[in-house]
């Protein structure tokens, strides 16, 4: 092969090799410079021409080193663009995630605790849970449940009112008549209804203008006294431990009749005596009685076939008596100090 046709070759290769070594632009536009510019090396191939024997030969040698390197020029090129784009990119990333606040897990109100437990010690025994609403009627709250207008009860019971007829619930005992109203054909019922209740009241360490009431109603054919204290213990155990006791004081409710305020033998002392039951061995938990048999007439039901208990146990009080919890206010205010302790079981 002509000398000058082999050198033409070499110089292909040599401009590869030395493209291969380009790291960055700048070695790049040196390489273009010294090989593929009008002045480079391969285009000066063209003035060796007229040395050339055969020309053809030596023409196609410089223009495949031409179209060859300058092909592989532009692929390094784009490389190199890239790269560079790339570690532009990268040094020139935000980072939006800040380290978060470490998400604490949350707890359960003790209120809701109390509410939840008792729910499920009724849902076992076959009871249904009936919502209730917070703004009711006169009749509802009152009327129906043997409290009338003139009834000296309702100045226990003052409440805000919405006009004449609209007021906020003094006591989820409402529910009671919307249950037995709302009854078809008069069946049976077994029910217990939580929800807030409201009355004018001092706020201090024991009193809440808005508290929690868990609400029991059961109706049917042949309910005495008997079925009332079966149930309350059972409550009375599930809430305060296997060893307590109950006894029934006699009361006085509109809505019921007899009438019995429920005491719990004391869980701090077992019975004997100390400061939380104030000596007495008792702890006072809760009011009930048999539905008064005006209540169950004035909503729908025959008082001489039917029959039944209902009683009202405040959450907050059980609440604070089962956890040691000094103030109810502390129940309101979602401190997480106070809530820290209480999680679901
Ligand atoms: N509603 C009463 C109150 O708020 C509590 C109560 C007492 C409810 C006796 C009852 C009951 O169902 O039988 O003070």
């Amino acid at each position: 092969m002509e000398e000058i046709v082999t050198k033409a070759l070499s110089l292909r290769i040599e401009a590869l090799e030395a493209l291969s070594h380009v790291q960055d632009e700048k070695g790049l536009e040196e390489f273009y410079v010294q090989y593929l510019a009008k002045k480079g090396l391969i285009p000066g191939l063209m003035t060796l021409m007229r040395e050339a024997q055969d020309k053809a030969a030596f023409g196609a040698a410089v223009n495949s080193a031409r179209t060859d390197v300058t092909a592989k020029y532009e692929e390094k090129k784009q490389v190199l663009a890239k790269a560079k784009l790339e570690a532009k990119l990268a040094s020139e990333r935000i980072d939006l995630t800040l380290p978060g606040q470490p998400c604490l897990p949350g707890r359960v109100n003790p209120y809701r605790l109390v509410i939840d437990e008792v729910v499920d010690l009724f849902l076992d025994m076959g009871y249904e849970v009936c919502e209730g609403r917070d703004v009711e009627t006169d009749k509802f709250n009152f009327e129906l449940l043997n409290v009338p207008k003139d009834h000296p009860s309702r100045d226990m019971q003052d409440t805000f009112y919405f006009g004449d007829d609209y007021l906020l619930r003094t006591q989820t005992s409402a529910a009671q008549a919307h249950k037995m109203l709302e009854m078809e054909r008069k069946r049976p019922i077994r029910m217990i209804a939580p929800g807030k209740a409201y009355r004018r009241d001092d706020d201090d360490m024991t009193h809440s203008h808005q508290f929690a009431q868990i609400e029991g109603l059961v109706v049917d054919k042949g309910i005495s006294l008997a079925h009332l204290k079966a149930t309350l213990e059972l409550f009375a155990k599930k809430m305060f431990g296997e060893k307590r006791e109950i006894r029934l004081r006699s009361s006085y409710f509109p809505f019921t009749e007899p009438s019995v305020e429920v005491d719990v033998s004391c869980f701090n002392c077992g019975g004997k005596g100390c400061a939380m039951c104030k000596g007495t061995g008792w702890i006072e938990i809760l009011g009930a009685g048999m539905v008064n048999p005006r209540v169950l007439e004035a909503c729908g039901y025959d008082p001489e076939e039917y029959s039944g208990f209902a009683f009202g146990v405040g959450v907050e009080r059980v609440a604070m008596l089962r956890y040691g919890i000094d103030d109810i206010r502390r129940i309101y205010q979602n401190d997480f100090r106070f809530l820290k302790p209480f999680s679901i079981k």
